[in-house]
């Protein structure tokens, strides 16, 4: 379904991504400008997964955050993985993928997935702790990876088209961590602290603090 395309160095998959018609695939070896969610960098270091999908930009654009972080999860799935809202997915608790969904401004026919997993090699510095497949005692290439998260994409994608975003909602909800617990959501404007009660029927984070009910389409989340 998907044409891959590989490059030795990029600054970000994401902007190579933008020249390429949907169902497109781009991976680089190495990547030098990588970017990551809220304007954040992503830490790009050598021999970890760096890749983005393209495709024909969506009715909801969020709901791909779902069907990509759940392919991700499946990729990984001998590990136990979790994922925590919104498309991070951790392993023992630490970050081993984020995915970052973007759309270029003069091209709203198309919506770019970046993924990033970490193979080889674990970024310090990070908002969170991170681990890589390596550190899990696997032994593979990014490539080996990619491959994988591809054909669970794609199986994703033909489950969503079929039965639409409840059932990816469903599976995604098996590999949620949080849900029932205390968690901090760190908002551009403010911090909140409250209870994890699921998701909406969109996948917005339902959110019970002691003054309100918050409906969250965007934050970063903290395990308390
Ligand atoms: C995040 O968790 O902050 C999202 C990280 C997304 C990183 C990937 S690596 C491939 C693609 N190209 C980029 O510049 N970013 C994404």
């Amino acid at each position: 379904m998907f044409k891959y395309h590989y490059f030795e160095t990029l600054d970000s998959t994401n902007d190579t991504a933008k020249s390429f018609p949907p169902f497109s695939v781009i991976h680089a070896g190495r990547q030098t400008k990588g970017r990551g969610r809220m304007g954040r960098s992503w830490f790009s270091l050598d021999g970890n997964l760096f890749m983005s999908i393209v495709v024909p930009q969506p009715a909801v654009p969020s709901d791909y955050s779902f069907l990509a972080s759940l392919s991700v999860a499946l990729t990984l799935a001998p590990l136990s993985p979790r994922i925590k809202w919104p498309n991070d997915v951790l392993i023992n608790g630490k970050k081993i993928s984020g995915i970052l969904l973007e759309t270029a401004p003069e091209q709203s026919d198309k919506l770019i997935i970046g993924i990033g997993i970490n193979i080889t090699a674990c970024p310090d510095q990070t908002l969170y702790p991170t681990t890589c497949l390596k550190d899990c005692g696997v032994d593979t290439n990014a490539k080996v990876i990619l491959d994988k998260v591809l054909q669970n994409f794609e199986d994703v994608l033909t489950s969503y088209q079929k039965s639409g975003f409840k059932e990816i909602r469903r599976k995604w909800l098996e590999f949620a961590t949080g849900i029932g617990q205390t968690i901090h959501v760190r908002l551009p404007n403010k911090e909140l602290t409250g209870i994890f009660n699921g998701l909406d029927e969109k996948g917005a984070l339902l959110l019970t603090t002691p003054e309100k009910e918050y409906v969250l389409t965007a934050g970063d989340v903290f395990m308390i």
